[in-house]
């Protein structure tokens, strides 16, 4: 028998909290207790039917093979039209590559872009899987405290301050999660002049494209072809489980990037693709927007209902499905905080740790994934939670 090890890369990287608060939900679900899951990160719509059944419709004319590596042609010229449509934003469809979701995006980015001991800069609090595939990969993550001031965002000047010989690149996402705020688009543009000036590459994730409400959605795209733009039929096309994503990269790395995803992936999943395809359409936005207006109606509930309760929200969410609330009037630590209110009122949220440590303690993460029904619930059994 070889004794047991592990490589020091995969025993370091950092678990997910919410997965305590997963598995506790579980326990309590399994003796009979309502749980009010307000920390999936993921539409509680289904995948719309038309885009199922494009879907089905592939695997029974087989198309079961592997594609090229950057995807079916058809779907990478979809993806350039849908710019088109939606931007009025002309891109060489050469330059769209389909990824097993925005992740597989976000790994052929860091790959492609940092060698080991070079840095990535992103924000606290800021997604996760970012610092977790930067420390796969040996590449630092530097980052940096972010506040209302900036709209929870980088701006130029955090960037400038934190840029070291070692960076070569910065990554934003927009809106975010965990904040749902947005960067604006001159915020974006000042960023993106900066780090062309210093040679380096913008990463800009557009997952939650799509779900922005009452401001002018945009893509990094109108503003400068350098950046690797991600998104992915996750969130607003309602795909999470379908693993299919793309990424918009500059002329200069397409042959890079198919390199890379060749070699790591082989294909983005075939069926996806073909069902990704009727999502683009223009027929099916409409159910897709009547999606996001329901988002926008839950958002429009929860977070006055929140802030009456005494959370404080800094900077109001204008897209995604989360609002980032500062629990500090309650406790001085989110984590054991959040615990306690799914053990006694059955709410799950993420506690702030998940997403960084700067005032990590302070910050918990509602999801607005349920029905507003249940979302009023959740709101009244936190009440006895705080009343207690
Ligand atoms: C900001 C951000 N980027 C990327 C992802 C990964 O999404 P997927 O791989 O499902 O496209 C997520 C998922 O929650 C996210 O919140």
């Amino acid at each position: 028998m070889p004794s047991d090890f592990i490589s020091k890369r995969s025993s370091t990287l950092s678990p997910f909290y919410v997965m305590d608060i997963l598995a506790q939900a579980k326990k309590l679900s399994q003796q009979g207790r309502t749980i009010y899951h307000m920390e999936v990160g993921e539409p509680d719509f289904a995948t719309v039917e038309c885009i199922v059944d494009a879907g089905i419709d592939a695997l029974k004319q087989y198309k079961t093979h592997y594609t090229p590596a950057t995807g079916i042609p058809e779907l990478r010229e979809a993806v350039a039209e849908y710019y088109e449509r939606k931007f009025s934003v002309k891109i060489d469809p050469q330059r769209v590559v389909i990824t097993p979701g925005a992740s597989g995006a976000l790994q052929l980015a860091m790959i492609c872009l940092l060698d080991a001991g070079e840095n990535v800069l992103l924000s606290d609090p800021g997604y996760p899987c970012n610092r977790n595939i930067a420390q796969v990969l040996a590449v630092e993550s530097k980052t940096i405290p972010v506040s209302s001031l900036s709209n929870y965002q980088l701006d130029a000047d955090l960037v400038a301050r934190h840029w070291t010989d070692k960076t070569r690149a910065v990554m934003v996402a927009t809106p975010s999660n965990p904040t749902g705020t947005l960067l604006p688009e001159d915020q974006l543009k000042e960023l993106c002049q900066l780090v062309e000036q210093k040679n380096g590459r913008m990463i800009v994730d557009e997952i939650y494209q799509g779900l922005v409400y009452d401001a002018d959605d945009y893509t990094a795209l109108e503003i400068s072809n350098e950046c690797f733009v991600i998104n992915s039929f996750s969130k607003y096309f309602g795909m999470t489980g379908w693993r299919i994503g793309w990424m918009v990269v500059p002329e200069f790395y397409i042959d890079a990037i198919d390199r890379i995803a060749q070699n790591i992936f082989l294909a983005p999943p075939t069926v996806s693709q073909y069902a990704a395809l009727t999502a683009l359409k223009e027929s099916t936005q409409s159910v897709l927007d009547e999606r996001r207006d329901e988002f926008k109606k839950r958002r429009d509930f929860l977070l006055p209902a929140l802030e009456r309760l005494g959370f404080a929200i800094a900077a109001k969410p204008q897209g995604a499905f989360y609002i980032y609330a500062n629990c500090e009037s309650f406790t001085d630590d989110s984590f054991t905080w959040v615990k306690q209110l799914l053990d006694e009122q059955g709410v799950a949220l993420t506690p702030g740790i998940d997403f960084g440590s700067h005032l990590a303690n302070k910050h918990c993460r509602f999801a607005y994934t349920q029905s507003l029904e249940i979302l009023e619930q959740a709101v009244d059994k936190i009440d006895a939670f705080i009343q207690r």
